[in-house]
Order: structure tokens, then C-alpha cells, then sequence
């Protein structure tokens, strides 16, 4: 008998069903008995011992299906270590639960904080296989998160929109994308939407040159630019401030988002007419593309694979095209950022799309 813990925890994405799902048909074909728990609402689930016991029917039919059967929540990991409003040892609630429970291995489907999580309780002796979750596709280790795709495809669409709505009205848009701290799903949405200047955490911007570059769409008779904007994307003067500053100006800033205070400086270069859109969670919603279909069945196969094989303490990851596995601890603490120098960015710029830096 296999007895399994599964969690989904962290913000939501497209194919944590399909990931679920991939990792039980792994589980049912390799194992004559297998008992699968599923803690509700991520890590919170693993501390306060709420779980369900899951059937074959439970699995059935949720390939196409958006969000996490499961339900998450954020458990920031910088809190783990701290006693919760009741003084309990979440780290020590967590063991306790699994080893109450028999586990034989906890899969844990979640983005960066998550898998630090994972590496901890790895590190306390647990046994642990993490799938790489997120829309943001910022999890060091991996080419590809489970997610990311299908986040791309809305936020194309969302260009794709607003393009004809543009090239009528003559107008600058704006289309303000999410990625956290990185650039991943705006470079990509930009590219495929055809926007025009792409605005990325990693590449800060002044915003002189994105008015520059508007200027120029205008010298070639264009009557009307799309800028794509990271939610993170910051100009190279707030950059260049101490953490501390930059942290407090964002915080103290009179823009709900980056995207309107790019607008307004616009507006006020050159009176053109500027409109803002931030298609927001919709980006998480709705149901896995098939690119993400196919990675998270991938996926979940492989990390069955890795506990018929009992090598735990394993992140499931896609290298060059190939499902393998690293240890949680090589990928642990670091981030996945755009860098300057992909040849995604140089291709980008040889199309012209200025990143607001030169
Ligand atoms: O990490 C996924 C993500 O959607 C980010 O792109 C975004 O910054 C964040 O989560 C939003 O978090 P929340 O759903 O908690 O508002």
C-alpha cells in the first residue's frame, strides 16, 4: 500500500487539475494499492490536519478543468518558522499530520515559496516531490512551469483585442500584464500580440525612450502603439534607489498600478489619447491550453515515476524538452528572471520592439 499526500498551494493556474491527475493515472498504474490524500487549501490543509481521502472518480473528467480541485492559499515562507495566532508549530503540525497519516511522500504543486517549503520539510525528513507551478514561469531550475502557457494565450488575446479597438480609435494602449517580479509572460504575450514596446522588470525602462519610440511609430505613419507592461516593471530611476526607497515610493504611490503612471507620463509628453487595460486574474482562470495539458501530464507521470523509484527530495523540471528531476534544494531561494542578454530579447529587438531602455 502507497498512501500519498497532495497539496496544491500558492496563487492558482491553469493546469493543477491536469497535474493532479497525471501524477494519480502514474500512481494507479504503478501501484497495486494507493491511498491519496488531499489537504485543502494548500500547506494550511497539512498543518490543521483538513484533508480528503480521494477516489479514482475524484480524478475523472478535471483535465480541462481550471483552478485546483484542492483549493490553495498563500503560506508565505518566511512565516513558516513562526508560531501561528495560536502558537502552533506550523513546521511541527505539518510532520505530525503526515506521519499520522502514514504518508509515504507529500507531492506539493506550487511556484517558488512553495517548493522552499517543500525543500524545508525535505530537509526535516519528510519525503517530498515538488511540480513546478506558476504563471509566471519564474521557477529557477525549470525551462517551463505548468501554467505559464496557458497565461500567455490570455494575455495575447487580451493584445490581440485591443489592437483593432487602437488602430480605430488612433490611440496608445496600454495592456498591463502579471508576472510578479519578472517579465516571462509579458515578453512572450508582447512578442505574440505584436505590441510594439515591452515594458519588463528586468530590463528597467526611462521613460523618455518609450516616448521616443512612440514618436517614431508616429514618423512611420502609425496611428496608434501597444505597449506591453510587466506589473513589475520599474524605470530606471526607481531602480536605481536603495531597496528600502524603492519599496516605499511604490507602496506610497497615487497610481493603483505602474501601467497608469506610464500613462499619465505619456499624456503628458506628447497630449496623445491613452488608455490603460489590465486583464488581471484573468490570466490564472479558466482551462489549461493544450501546451499545458500535455507538461502537466508529463509531469505528474514523472513525478509517479520518481516515487515508484523512491527518489524523494526531487523537483519535477523540463530541460531541453525533456521531464527530469533536480533536487528541491538546488532550486530553492532563486528565481528565474529574463536576463538582457536571451536571445528572446535580441530577437525582439531586431523586430524593432523597444524595452524603454535605449
Ligand atoms: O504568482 C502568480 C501571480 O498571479 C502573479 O503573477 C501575481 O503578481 C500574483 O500571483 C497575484 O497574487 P494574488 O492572487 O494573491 O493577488
Amino acid at each position: 500500500m502507497k498512501r500519498i499526500g497532495m497539496l496544491t498551494s500558492g496563487g492558482d493556474c491553469q493546469a493543477l487539475n491536469a497535474t493532479m491527475r497525471g501524477v494519480v493515472k502514474g500512481l494507479y498504474g504503478s501501484f497495486k494499492e494507493v491511498e491519496i490524500y488531499g489537504f485543502l487549501e494548500g500547506y494550511k490543509g497539512l498543518m490543521y490536519g483538513n484533508y480528503k481521502l480521494l477516489k479514482a472518480e475524484d480524478f475523472s473528467g478535471i483535465l480541462t478543468k481550471g483552478g485546483t480541485i484542492l483549493g490553495s492559499s498563500r503560506q508565505p515562507f518566511k512565516l513558516m518558522r513562526e508560531p501561528d495566532a495560536n502558537g502552533l508549530d506550523k513546521v511541527k503540525a505539518m510532520k505530525d499530520t503526515y506521519k499520522k497519516l502514514k504518508l509515504d511522500c507529500l507531492v506539493v504543486l506550487g511556484g517558488n515559496g512553495s517548493q522552499k517549503t517543500a525543500n524545508l520539510l525535505s530537509e526535516e525528513g519528510l519525503n517530498v516531490i515538488g511540480l513546478p507551478k506558476t504563471i509566471d514561469n519564474d521557477l529557477w531550475g525549470t525551462d517551463m512551469t505548468f501554467g505559464f502557457q496557458s497565461a500567455v494565450d490570455i494575455a495575447t488575446d487580451a493584445i490581440d483585442c485591443i489592437h483593432t479597438t487602437a488602430a480605430s480609435h488612433g490611440r496608445v494602449f496600454i495592456v498591463e500584464i502579471m508576472g510578479h517580479k519578472v517579465g516571462w509572460i509579458t515578453l512572450y504575450a508582447g512578442i505574440a500580440g505584436g505590441a510594439d514596446i515591452i515594458l519588463i522588470p528586468e530590463i528597467p525602462y526611462d521613460i523618455k525612450n518609450v516616448c521616443k519610440a512612440l514618436d517614431r511609430r508616429t514618423k512611420q505613419g502609425k496611428r496608434f502603439s501597444i505597449l506591453a507592461v510587466a506589473e513589475g516593471a520599474i524605470s530606471k530611476e526607481v531602480a536605481s534607489l536603495p531597496k528600502k526607497e524603492r519599496k516605499a515610493l511604490l507602496e506610497n504611490s497615487k497610481y493603483p498600478s505602474v501601467a497608469y503612471e506610464i500613462a499619465d507620463q505619456i499624456k503628458a509628453y506628447n497630449g496623445q489619447e491613452v488608455r490603460v487595460t489590465v486583464p488581471g486574474h484573468t490570466q490564472r482562470g479558466g482551462s489549461p491550453c493544450p501546451y499545458d495539458r500535455v507538461l502537466s501530464s508529463r509531469f505528474g507521470a514523472k513525478a509517479a515515476e520518481l516515487i515508484k523509484k523512491e527518489k524523494y527530495g526531487e523537483l519535477v523540471v523540463l530541460k531541453n524538452n525533456e521531464v527530469t528531476s533536480i533536487p528541491l534544494s538546488e532550486s530553492a531561494g532563486k528565481l528565474k528572471y529574463v536576463s538582457a542578454k536571451d536571445s528572446i530579447v535580441q530577437n525582439a529587438r531586431m523586430l524593432g520592439i523597444s524595452f524603454g531602455d535605449e
